[in-house]
């Protein structure tokens, strides 16, 4: 069976999570039971960077200890993916003892390997980005711009990796493509970051007299290991790498290299496009063993018409500090978990930003899904219950209309899976209502309300009502990676579940037979009827 190893960006508990978040978590899920129903044996791991300033920082700033704080927001995290029916297979804290235990392995290995060294450093540090900064990243006015948040100057000892000499492997690894970053645009930026790495070596310590909260060097307890160090490697300490034994963690040999690490465009450059395959490098990993990377845009929020300045752009960041952050658990509770996943993988193009807008999460539900599938599978049950007893019946009629139905299916389905297997999930829901539509229109043109009247068109009307069911069914199998509950109702009314095949490859025209006998109806996808009531 093929292996599928999926990984997402670990994210820092320091708050609650929000919509950002919760996008990212979702799309790797749908993305997740999508292989699975290719018949990959897939491998989810996510999880929380528990370490590092901004944790220490919230916790100083609540008064709270920060691992009781580490704790505390891990199981929000927790709770919302079990909300939202994110399934993952491994789940990565990093102030876990089997995660500790490699990164001290990995660092003292790179130390002994004369990968590491220690310099005194005088220069400017990014205490939002936990990162030194160089003359380089100064902006056109030579300012340190404000992506940066506060900057501050600093003199102290510390560790370094050796990461320009790895440098010209990694420039040869991403402009051949064995070190694949998706989408394609994104290639370029990566490149044009190297060249900064040419030059410039990577802090990997902080002083504890600064930060006590992360894991200590293992070959001088003055220091922690600088966070991002420590959580890249979550994606192969989870995996098992170095393990020995033991059943709790998988057989790292039969997982890397992870199939597609998602993360958001942010931590693009330089962390996992830099760092990170340099570190897999120096620790003996080659360009043949790295990973995939998928990034996606950004969900950001409107400004309101009366904060927005002259000529300025109608959206902004998303944060805590903005006090504009949406909460997807309150979002679920008010429209349904269904109407959530299906937003925030449905209305963002992968790899390009889009704009949260609640109005949109409504009209969305309410045409594609409550409207158009909502109203098939309404349609199609009731009048098959009604108009053939709820029996799939013979017949051997078949006109245009009818195979322009099983040909709108085949179409569909062959452009949901291109679209799927390019991570194209907007792409593969429309493919999907593409053929709700026709199914739609198919009923219009062929009212069996109307047909039945009329005794001799009796075939004709089973011909309709089962092409309508098995549509159903295959749309049920189509839509179960973005909408797993939804499907599984879908296929539950149509006593369907035992007859869909493993593989999707394997889904063809007939999953129904002659027969079959259908359940009862009940609306999956009410509307939403209070717009207003918004959160
Ligand atoms: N802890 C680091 C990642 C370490 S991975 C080894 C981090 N955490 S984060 O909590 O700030 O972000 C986690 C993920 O959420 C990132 O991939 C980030 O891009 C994503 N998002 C955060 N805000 C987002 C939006 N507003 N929209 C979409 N994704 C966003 O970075």
């Amino acid at each position: 069976m093929p292996k599928f190893f999926i990984t997402t960006a670990i994210d820092y508990p320091n708050g609650a999570p929000h919509i950002g978040h919760a996008y990212e978590k979702v799309l790797a899920d749908v993305i997740a039971r999508y292989r699975r129903l290719r018949g990959d044996e897939v491998f989810f791991l996510t999880g929380v960077d528990q370490h590092g300033q901004k944790m220490q920082q919230t916790a100083d700033q609540e008064g709270v200890n920060v691992a009781t704080l580490a704790k505390r927001n891990t199981k929000k995290f927790i709770n919302l993916w079990k909300t939202l029916g994110v399934e993952y297979d491994g789940w990565a804290e990093t102030t876990d003892d089997r995660h500790k235990l490699c990164v001290q392995r990995i660092l003292s290995t790179l130390h002994d390997q004369g990968q590491l060294y220690k310099k005194a450093y005088r220069g400017f540090y990014s205490v939002r980005q936990e990162q030194y900064l160089t003359e380089k990243d100064r902006n056109e006015k030579g300012e340190f711009g404000t992506e940066w948040g506060e900057v501050v100057e600093l003199e102290e000892e510390n560790w370094y990796f050796k990461l320009s000499e790895h440098a010209a492997w990694l420039k040869e690894a991403v402009t051949s493509g064995k070190f694949g970053i998706l989408p394609e645009f994104r290639r370029t930026e990566v490149l044009n970051a190297i060249e900064r790495a040419e030059d410039t070596d990577l802090c990997i310590s902080r002083p504890k007299e600064r930060l006590h909260w992360g894991i200590e060097l293992p070959f001088d307890s003055n220091f922690v290991t600088y966070v991002w160090f420590d959580a890249l490697i979550n994606y192969i300490s989870f995996a098992g790498y170095g393990d020995e034994g033991g059943d709790s963690l998988p057989d790292f040999a039969a997982l890397w290299p992870a199939n597609v690490q998602i993360i958001g465009k942010d931590i693009l450059v330089p962390a996992h496009a830099i760092y990170w395959p340099c570190m897999l490098h120096a620790m003996g990993f080659s360009e043949d063993q790295m990973p995939t990377l998928l990034v996606h845009g950004w969900w950001n929020i409107k400004k309101k018409k009366e904060e927005l300045g002259e000529g300025e752009e109608d959206q902004e960041k998303m944060s805590k500090s903005l006090n504009n952050v949406v909460d997807p658990a309150e979002l679920a509770e008010h429209f349904s978990v269904d109407a959530v996943r299906y937003y925030v993988v449905r209305d963002i193009i992968t790899g390009k930003d889009s704009t949260f807008d609640v109005q949109r999460l409504i009209s969305l539900f309410n045409s594609e899904l409550a409207n158009d599938l909502g109203n098939l599978l309404n349609r199609s049950l009731n009048m098959t219950k009604r108009f053939i007893g709820g029996e799939l019946r013979e017949s051997s009629y078949t006109d245009d209309d009818c195979e322009a139905v099983r040909s709108s299916l085949q179409q569909s389905t062959a452009a949901y899976l291109a679209a799927m297997d390019l991570y194209d999930v907007p792409g593969a829901l429309k493919a999907i209502n593409g053929h709700v539509v026709h199914c739609n229109q198919f009923i219009e043109r062929n009212p069996p309300f109307e047909l039945r009247k009329d005794e001799s068109q009796s075939d004709r009307v089973a011909t309709i009502l089962h092409h309508l069911c098995e549509s159903c069914a295959h749309l049920g199998v189509l839509l179960s990676p973005a909408l797993p509950a939804a499907s599984a109702k879908i296929l539950g009314q149509l006593r369907a579940v035992e007859l869909i095949p493993a593989k999707i490859d394997d889904l063809a025209w007939g999953l129904l037979p002659v027969g079959h006998e259908i359940g009862k109806q009940k609306p999956v996808f009410p509307r939403i009827v209070n717009p207003d009531s918004a959160p």
